[in-house]
């Protein structure tokens, strides 16, 4: 199955990064991915399709580094998968300004200076791929809680749907991804879907995408979420 695509995934050392990473490989992409500090779960993975690289994506000097790095490279699909969930649990007026303002750079911010800093490493068509998750809808928050993580979520959708606009003439496609409710680090042991599930799913949207261009929200089933 060598599908000759080439991918880079952001914040590949565990969790759905790496399963993102695993099966784009058995798919035969090629994948370039980034860690940010040496990555047991990478190192494992030992094939010729493989680059692995190092850059924490709140670290401009580090991105630009990563990005001369990478000159000459060309990629149908970068995805910027990197969160964080800092003090997810507590109501937004508990949490400290600094890590909430951390948790907003992290999961909007940096994701989307990321793929601006990228945006001539992409493949014509390519993709602009963001994790996003189905607790960034403001129209679909019926239950509240996970505050400030919510809220990060919902401007990197808002964020993410401007650069679309921003660049509209350049004719690519973005994507913002719900993975599901997924048993990882972030996720917790009682989520519902194991990595294998919702990366596959992730993987079959992303190819089903490839070549379209505007703005789409979708979680691991294909299922367009309300913004
Ligand atoms: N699990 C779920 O149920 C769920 C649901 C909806 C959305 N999501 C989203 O899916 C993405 C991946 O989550 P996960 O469940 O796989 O979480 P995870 O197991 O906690 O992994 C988080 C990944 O992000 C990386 N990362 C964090 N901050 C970074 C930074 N500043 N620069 C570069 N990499 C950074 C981590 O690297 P280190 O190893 O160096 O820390 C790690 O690879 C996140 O965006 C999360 O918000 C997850």
């Amino acid at each position: 199955m060598a599908s000759g695509k080439n991918a880079l995934i952001v914040g590949a050392s565990r969790g759905l990064g790496l399963g993102l990473v695993e099966t784009f490989l058995q798919r035969g992409w090629r994948v370039t991915a980034t860690q940010r500090s040496a990555s047991p779960g990478l190192a494992a993975l030992s094939s010729d399709a493989l680059l692995v690289e190092t850059a924490d994506i709140d670290d401009d000097a580090a991105v630009d580094a990563l990005h001369g790095r990478l000159a000459g490279q060309s990629f149908d699909l970068i995805f910027v998968v990197a969160g964080v969930a800092t003090q997810a649990h507590d109501p937004a007026h508990a949490v400290p300004r600094d890590v909430a303002a951390q948790v907003y750079l992290t999961n909007a911010i940096s994701p989307v200076r990321f793929a601006e800093t990228f945006l001539d490493r992409l493949a014509p068509k390519g993709l602009v791929a963001f994790m996003s998750s189905i607790l960034g809808s403001v129209a679909l928050n019926e239950s509240g809680g996970w505050e400030t993580y919510r809220a990060s979520k919902a401007a990197l959708n808002t964020l993410a749907r401007s650069f679309e606009i921003r660049h509209h003439e350049a004719g690519f496609g973005v994507l913002l991804l719900h993975p599901g409710w997924v048993r990882t680090e972030m996720g917790g042991a009682d989520a519902d879907i194991d990595v294998a599930t919702s990366v596959t799913g992730l993987t079959d949207v992303i190819e089903g995408h490839l070549g379209q261009t505007g703005t789409a929200y979708r979680d691991y089933t294909g299922k367009t979420l309300d913004w």
